[in-house]
């Protein structure tokens, strides 16, 4: 299977294909291949005008007096004394307009359930829980975790957080209770907002249990706020603990929108690194909004009637950016779906896509894969016609999952926007528009007002066809400010590998014509199913097993997800390896860590190669696991 795909890939190359994009769609498209030449040329000469202009499109409270900041590298800050709040433009200004009976977000529960919203339910929601969090004593600056299903009142928890200025820091609902706790713990929050269950593939999953388990010992959290969502029974005896509905019922509908500093923090999300430690990504409330808009605007090209639907989940900077905060602002219709995408059966995506009309399609190339292995006629006997975009994210999209995406989802009509980006970035940084000229498998070019180049660890260019870093040479205004309570990490991790340069961490070669195609990771971070997973998080977790006394960890390439991870353990004296124990500490990966990180194989060995200085040479174990030299790729990482 594996070699297969390998050679349908290589030869798909080596056609070298482009797909240019029919007149009309590049007419209709809001903005055309003039415009986007002209935006180019325009990021470039000035890019400060540029993005103030993006910002012009927004409302503000107060405007700006300086557009960048750029005394105190590499804390930049943008829109300097701008006054705004991101859920202003996300809600309350469209109240006033024709969007207030608009449908805000189309939910989907994956027993079929369906409820819709309106930008004016959504904002009275919103204000009622702001409402409910200002009545707890959660004040402009306080952090609260969010723990949810991708149901509506994770939408509604977010925005009320930001409304009141409060920092939200959202965790994926598949983390375990350790990476919960270590991520609650992290960021000091005061209130902990949860459900009392979730649905996957049919499975009742108590959300609550964990979290129990996971605020257990946290002093700081003073408030446990659980959503009634699956019926499920659930321990509501510690004092902590309040129902949503509860608080919700007599909160009144009308709420103030806290006045924010432009760079004001928005929210923390934690993402992998290198090491065993998560990174708390900090964004801020002014320029987010500004690179998140203008970039959904006109990659995904919303237009008033379109229905969206970003198939992530908002636990991830995927649903911040592209499923929450962009698409409201850009008043559109949102879909959010809670369930497995082939449950009950494989054609679940399509049938949602027929049944509300959906326009644009963003998803994963591992949840693509995982469709495509049905086979084409299940995405065929359904009438995807009202689709005209589609999107992919996560991971590199090998150009034969391209092509399948190409014609049998999107029927050949339908540009695919391969936007590459990060927690960090928080916007799309390498992406077509409708009106680029499309290479299967390329994420194309960097978006305007973006300045990125592929170098080598010395910070010079890298030919044509060589591998390289992705660096960004300039800010733009939805990076990054820093990691949570940790400038000195944010400096090193980014800003100190090549000086002058974001290294993003990802190998890339640039063609001929500039088009960027991304390789995967340079560093020790694996990406299993388009999620982010440090491999020193895995060998952390593995020597806390009582049988382990070292582990390395890598990832093998896999045929659907992308990647797996791979496990060499050396046993503690007395310990013997066995099938047993190997499949022991997969579960005690999955307990500790949680169900994303996907392992392939463990294998028991005496020993692990290491340098001189003691550290494991993972780069070797990877080499011999997949029988190739990794070359270029992995010296970059040295
Ligand atoms: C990878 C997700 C190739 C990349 C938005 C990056 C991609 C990491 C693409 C960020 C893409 C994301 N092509 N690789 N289109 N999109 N990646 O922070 O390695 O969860 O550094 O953000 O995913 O993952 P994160």
């Amino acid at each position: 299977m594996q070699d297969e795909t390998t050679l349908r890939t290589e030869a798909l190359l080596a056609e070298k294909r482009v797909f240019k994009p029919s007149s009309q769609i590049v007419d209709q498209a809001n903005i055309n291949t003039e415009q986007y030449e002209q935006a180019i040329k325009y990021g470039e000469a000035d890019p400060e005008g540029y993005w103030a202009e993006a910002a012009q499109e927004l409302e503000w409270f107060r405007k700006w007096d300086r557009v960048l900041d750029d005394s105190d590298k590499p804390f930049y800050k943008w829109f300097v004394n701008g006054k705004c709040n991101i859920v202003h433009n996300a809600l309350d200004r469209h109240i006033n307009t024709e969007n207030r009976n608009k449908t805000a977000i189309l939910w989907e529960g994956e027993q079929g359930d369906v409820e819709q919203l309106t930008y004016y339910e959504l904002y009275q929601q919103v204000n009622k829980f702001s409402n409910v969090l200002r009545s707890l004593g959660v004040h402009k600056g306080d952090r609260v975790a969010i723990y949810l299903p991708n149901i509506p009142e994770i939408a509604i928890a977010m925005l009320a957080c930001a409304k009141i200025g409060a920092v939200h820091n959202v965790v994926y609902a598949g983390f375990s209770a350790a990476a919960l706790k270590e991520r609650i713990h992290g960021s000091a929050a005061r209130i902990v907002v949860t459900a009392d269950g979730s649905f996957r593939r049919g499975k009742l999953i108590n959300l609550k249990k964990v979290v129990d388990e996971a605020v257990d010992g946290c002093d700081t959290v003073e408030r446990v706020i659980v959503v009634k969502r699956a019926g499920e029974s659930v321990d509501m005896s510690d004092k902590r603990n309040l129902w949503y509905h509860e608080l919700m019922r007599d909160a009144a509908t009308e709420a103030t929108t806290e006045v924010m500093d432009a760079e004001d923090t928005l929210f923390m999300l934690y993402t992998s690194g290198t090491t065993a430690k998560p990174k708390g990504i900090v964004h801020v409330h002014g320029g987010y909004m500004v690179g998140i808009h203008r970039t959904l605007k006109w990659v995904f090209d919303i237009k008033p009637t379109d229905v969206y639907w970003c198939a992530a989940d908002p636990g991830w900077i995927t649903g911040h950016s592209y499923i929450v905060y962009a698409p409201l602002i850009a008043g559109t219709t949102t879909v959010m779906y809670d369930g497995h995408p082939a449950y009950p059966d494989a054609e679940r995506m399509w049938k949602i896509i027929k049944k509300h009309g959906i326009t644009i399609l963003y998803t994963s190339p591992t949840t693509i894969r995982m469709l495509m292995s049905y086979g084409d006629e299940l995405p065929r006997r359904n009438d995807l016609s009202s689709l005209r975009l589609l999107g992919s994210v996560g991971e590199p999209i090998n150009p034969e999952a391209w092509m399948w995406y190409y014609e049998n989802v999107g029927g050949q009509r339908c540009p695919i926007m391969d936007t590459w980006w990060q927690t960090e970035t928080g916007m799309f940084i390498v992406t077509p528009v409708p009106a680029s000229p499309l290479k299967p498998g390329s994420a194309s070019k960097p978006f305007p007002g973006i300045q990125a180049e592929v170098i080598d660890k010395h910070g010079r260019a890298v030919p044509p066809g060589k591998g390289g870093l992705l660096a960004i040479k300039t800010p733009w205004p939805a990076m990054l400010r820093t990691l949570y309570n940790d400038r000195e990490r944010y400096k090193e991790t980014y800003w100190n590998i090549v000086p002058g340069y974001y290294i993003a961490g990802d190998v890339v070669t640039k063609d001929e014509d500039g088009y960027l195609w991304f390789q995967g990771r340079a560093d020790d971070v694996i990406n299993i199913a388009g999620h982010r997973i440090s491999t020193a998080e895995i060998e952390s977790v593995l020597v806390g097993h009582p049988a382990v006394a070292e582990a390395a960890a890598i990832g093998v390439p896999d045929a659907i997800r992308g990647e797996l991870g791979k496990a060499f353990v050396i046993l503690r004296q007395g310990q013997a390896g066995s099938d047993e124990l190997a499949k022991e500490l997969k579960q005690h990966i999955r307990r500790e860590l949680g169900p994303i990180v996907v392992m392939g194989s463990i294998e028991f060995v005496e020993s692990l190669p290491k340098t001189r200085s003691g550290k494991i040479m993972r780069r070797v174990l990877k080499a011999r696991a997949t029988g190739k030299d990794e070359g270029d790729l992995t010296t970059l990482a040295d």
